[in-house]
């Protein structure tokens, strides 16, 4: 399916976005590792976690989907049963790598697969410390899917993350906690904590310049009730929209305002947006708070991204690359965008360039100069948040926006273009 995206005039949106999909991901795992059983309301509704939850049903967690939400009944630390299939990750890089760190433990053999973007992904920065585990793990030389696993009993390690990866630390934490010991894990460019903040046994030291989370392996997960808050990277989009395009006013509900997650919002405010939080609030694990955005009609600053911020905000570069056109923006640091579900700075940079943006590529991030954007035909590269950036740039452009396989959208935010109204028509050709 391709979408065709006009210009529009203002949004006007109050809405509570679907479920944050890092913390979904964590709260289904953590609830099927857990003692009894759990209540999710507000999972995501995208593929990537009924990735997970298809992955844990077919170990053999029991899982109903109620009025209420996801009841789970979790069977404990190493309850899991052998599963006669590959497990299929689909898409999703956190179901695969949180997984394995999961699997690494368990008493049984697991193969885990992926569909073609997730079997071209790096999983070395997870085979290398799960090995040091004690791990046995099989797959290609080059490190990529399918990937077979031998449960086996690990043991802690202390490891000094080379890459600032969330999936990695959390794959290595749920590791740690099936293992004799404790482990220590240290990482110097801060990422989404979210793992930490639900897991027990778990102690976090910051230093100056390196945070240091150790987990005691065998500590046993109590149940839990939990609502999972509003994704702030799919509330991204339409901050951005609202910020960009006249007469909106947008007010989003209950969205994480976790401090590893918020540079985004951070980094609009210091190019000079007013974004206005409400009702904060501390609940299940999170802080979460509701965003008013309203269109301005003056400049922004041009903006600068690099170092320890880009693991914080490497999910709103596709879409600070949009708003950059209005700007100007430089990001560096940010090679790591290379090996997402696409390569997203070629991503980024060939749409952009379609869409008559000035800009240069660099091996580790881009340049964009203020452009007006031209209407074009540009490519999703079956990357959902590829496909909804450039929905957004779409809605500013001269002319019209076709982008191609848009309905990845589907692997974070399946209704994403139900907002959009009038200024999309979906199409088979
Ligand atoms: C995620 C971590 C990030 C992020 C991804 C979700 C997570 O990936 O890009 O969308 O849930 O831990 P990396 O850990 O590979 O940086």
């Amino acid at each position: 399916m391709n979408a065709i995206i006009s210009p529009s005039n203002g949004f006007q949106l109050d809405i509570q976005l679907p479920g944050d999909k890092s913390i979904s991901h964590r709260a289904a795992l953590i609830a099927a590792l857990a003692e009894g059983e759990s209540m999710i309301t507000n999972y995501s509704d995208g593929r990537d976690c009924a990735s997970t939850l298809n992955c844990l049903r077919q170990l053999g967690i029991k899982i109903d989907e109620t009025r209420n939400g996801l009841k789970i009944f979790g069977k404990g630390l190493k309850g899991f049963s052998v599963s006669p299939e590959p497990l299929d990750c689909g898409n999703s890089g956190t179901t695969a790598r949180l997984l394995a760190g999961i699997l690494a433990g368990q008493n049984f053999d697991s193969i885990l697969t992926g569909d073609e973007s997730l079997s071209k992904r790096p999983m070395n920065r997870i085979i290398e410390p799960l090995r040091l585990m004690g791990a046995g793990i099989n797959g290609s030389s080059s490190g990529i899917l399918p990937l077979t696993i031998h449960g086996k009993k690990l043991k802690a390690i202390d490891y000094s993350m080379p890459v600032a990866s969330a999936q990695v630390k959390s794959c290595l934490l749920l590791a740690g906690l099936l293992a004799e010991g404790k482990t220590v894990i240290r990482e110097t460019a801060t990422t989404r904590d979210h793992t930490e903040r639900m897991l027990p046994g778990i102690t976090v030291d910051r230093h100056e310049t390196s945070t240091d989370i150790s987990i005691l392996g065998g500590t046993p997960i109590a149940p839990r009730n939990m609502t999972i808050p509003a994704d702030l990277s799919s509330a991204a989009f339409f901050i951005v929209v609202a910020l960009l395009i006249q007469d909106s006013n947008i007010y989003l509900r209950n969205v994480t305002l976790n401090p590893t997650r918020t540079g985004f919002l951070e980094i609009l405010k210091s190019a000079g947006a007013m974004i206005s939080i409400e009702n904060k609030s501390e609940k299940n694990y999170e802080p979460v708070g509701d965003l008013r955005i309203i269109s301005q009609t003056g400049s922004f600053k041009p903006l600068n991204l690099s170092g320890n911020l880009i693991p914080q905000i490497i999910d709103e570069l596709p879409i600070l690359a949009v708003f950059g056109t209005r700007t100007g923006i430089e990001v560096r640091d940010a090679k790591e965008l290379r090996y997402k579900e696409t390569d997203r700075i070629h991503a980024v940079v060939s749409n952009l360039r379609a869409m008559n943006a000035r800009v240069e590529e660099f091996e580790d991030g881009f340049k964009i100069f203020p452009s007006m954007l031209h209407g074009a035909v540009v490519e999703s590269y079956g990357d959902h948040r590829i496909a909804m950036s450039f929905a957004v740039a779409g809605l500013f452009a001269e002319g019209t926006t076709k982008i191609m396989n848009a309905d990845c959208v589907n692997i974070s935010f399946p209704d994403f273009f139900k907002y959009f109204h009038s200024s999309v028509a979906m199409t088979k050709l």
